[in-house]
């Protein structure tokens, strides 16, 4: 067994190496403080309180029983235990030394991380804005955060959909439409741009909240355009041509490109199906003539409807929602589908999750896994959600141009001798970085300050910083005067601790990436990524590559790749590009 494993399991094993620990132990395996080991167990403390045993006795026992397993199958691990009651385990050089030889090329830890199961069909929704409307700085989160998720699941062997599914058939189009007509705006001119859209929205939406004969007139249009009204079906496809081309240059800038992009207005005609079967299965009910789910086993949703067809008889975001699932289970084959968005939409996804579970059950259709990935807000320096001083949106678009204006300052600070259309690449390549890596590196479900100051810069948890270490060891490699894809070691014995301290933060690499793969939380990769750097960063300072006799230079050239190729797979998979000169 891979002592790695045998570490993760101890919990499932533990009862029987010792029948006293029984389903409450829990093994509590952490890294350990590098004198004492690798991996420590602290479960036995806790346990033997609780069971008012001796921890030390406990301790003695597992350890024998582990011990005989390790001799038997010969396991390249030693376990030890240390008063009053831990259990301390260290990776032994061999399983170093075997293990290092899957991180020598990008290819062969592709290998090494992906599942063995056959890939499993996934649709990620996500970035979806909402047409009319410039993408502003809450977007981004979802673009990026779904972006690397879809990466991690393609990457581990999942066959993976990538689907934009954004808001173009919603009220907002009553307002538009209405707003246009209103004062004979020449949308169909050619300067029209998505300024001039949000502006007709204010100023629509400014008086369908005052009158009540304009919210009418809205609602009036809305329908017509539901309808397939053709002069309103023109105006809107104008208004969505108009959107897209102006997201389209951010997913650009972002590196973000969709399989597919069906909006909310893709499922209009397959929202009289839903009705349908929601009403035949006896799912939904009328309700003050509009069509309605209540969850009576929930707490809320047993009073809260879920309005799936609005009493005008217009469809809403629930009606397309549900077409949706439909057409991704029948179209896609989708396995399992997941929603990227703000935790704002929770009582959505869950109202739309119960109602697709009791109808797909009783029409007996395959029911995929929902899940729905929420992330918090970005907040400004004042702690509050994050705007312009004018108190407007930031947008998407401003905010990376000013991320490549100030990555350029830096660059050209570090390092004054390069070129301006090196030091654009580069500045491009680190300031797109940056802002990605500001927001993956956070546990997505927290809220995070935006920090120009913090997110580029060299030092600490940054973009800057992680490819900064990738761009070092290309120079190694150049200094060296040997190319990558060249470089060829045949085996690797380890003799030094700094060398062996940096394969031990190397090694867990593929842990990291199967518990993502499930968990579906990115920074867990920045995380590692940033303390293998740091960790790459004190063995560049304590141990020599370059200048040793051969079998030790080519030993750490081959750590030094190792470190690259884990690198830079971990920043493709948070969506970030990297740089072989800096
Ligand atoms: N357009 C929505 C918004 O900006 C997000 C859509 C998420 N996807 C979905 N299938 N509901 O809030």
């Amino acid at each position: 067994m891979d002592p790695l494993r045998f570490i993760e399991t101890l919990t499932e094993r533990a009862a029987i190496y010792c029948p006293s620990l029984n389903d409450t132990f829990s093994a509590q395996v952490r890294p350990a403080d590098p004198r004492f080991g690798d991996y420590q167990s602290n479960g036995l403390l806790p346990f033997a309180k609780k069971n008012k045993s001796d921890p030390m006795a406990l301790a003695k026992q597992l350890l024998e029983a582990m011990q005989k397993l390790i001799e038997k199958d010969n396991i390249p691990l030693s376990v030890d235990v240390a008063p009053p009651g831990f259990i301390n385990f260290v990776l032994l050089p061999k399983f170093l030394e075997d293990r290092i030889g899957d991180f020598l090329s990008l290819e062969s830890i592709r290998k090494l991380v992906k599942n063995p199961q056959p890939p499993q069909q996934v649709v990620i929704d996500y970035s979806s804005p909402n047409s009319a409307k410039q993408m502003h700085v809450g977007h981004i989160r979802s673009t990026v955060i779904g972006e690397s998720l879809a990466r991690i699941l393609s990457f581990t062997g999942s066959s993976v959909i990538r689907d934009n599914h954004i808001g173009d058939w919603g009220t907002q189009f009553g307002i538009l439409l209405m707003q246009v007509k209103s004062i004979q705006f020449n949308i169909m001119c050619k300067d029209t741009n998505l300024d001039h859209l949000e502006n007709l929205y204010r100023q629509g939406n400014a008086r369908f909240q005052q009158d009540p004969l304009i919210k009418k007139e809205v609602y009036k249009e809305l329908k017509k355009l539901q309808n397939g009204d053709p002069e309103n079906v023109a105006i809107w496809d104008r208004i969505n041509k108009i959107s897209y081309a102006s997201f389209q240059k951010i997913y650009d800038i972002l590196g973000v490109s969709f399989d597919h992009l069906l909006g909310e207005s893709f499922y209009c005609h397959q929202v009289d199906r839903v009705y349908k079967e929601l009403t035949e299965e006896s799912i939904a009910e009328e309700s003050q003539g509009a069509l309605v789910v209540f969850h009576p086993e929930h707490h809320r949703f047993d009073t809260v409807p879920f309005i799936v067809r609005k009493s005008d008889q217009t469809s809403n975001y629930a009606s397309t929602d549900l077409a949706t699932i439909l057409y991704r289970v029948e179209r896609f084959q989708s396995q399992k589908v997941i929603y990227v968005t703000d935790t704002r939409q929770q009582d959505h996804f869950q109202q739309l999750f119960l109602t697709t579970q009791k109808w797909f059950k009783s029409k007996k259709y395959y029911l995929p896994q929902l899940e729905h990935i929420t992330f918090g807000s970005i907040l400004g320096e004042d702690g509050k959600a994050i705007k312009t001083r004018s108190g407007e949106p930031i947008r998407l678009e401003e905010l990376l141009q000013e991320a490549e204006a100030r990555a350029l300052e830096l660059v050209t600070q570090k390092n004054p001798d390069l070129n301006e259309s090196e030091r654009n690449e580069i500045a491009r390549v680190v300031g797109v970085g940056a802002v990605k890596y500001a927001d993956l590196m956070q546990n997505r479900k927290s809220d995070y300050i935006f920090s120009w100051d913090k997110m580029i810069s060299f030092e600490g948890n940054t973009a800057p910083y992680l490819l900064y270490a990738v761009a070092r060891i290309h120079s190694i490699f150049r200094k060296a005067g040997i190319s990558i894809d060249s470089f060829n070691v045949s085996s690797i014995s380890l003799c030094d601790q700094e060398e062996m301290t940096l394969v031990k933060k190397i090694i867990p690499f593929q842990s990291v990436i199967r518990q993502v793969r499930t968990d579906l939380y990115p920074h867990i990769i920045a995380n590692f990524l940033f303390e293998l750097a740091t960790s790459f960063s004190s063995f560049y300072t304590n141990c020599q590559v370059l200048h040793q006799e051969e079998v030790v230079r080519s030993r750490r050239l081959a750590l030094s790749l190792a470190t690259l190729n884990t690198l830079t797979t971990g920043l493709d998979l948070l969506g970030i590009e990297t740089l072989e000169k800096m």
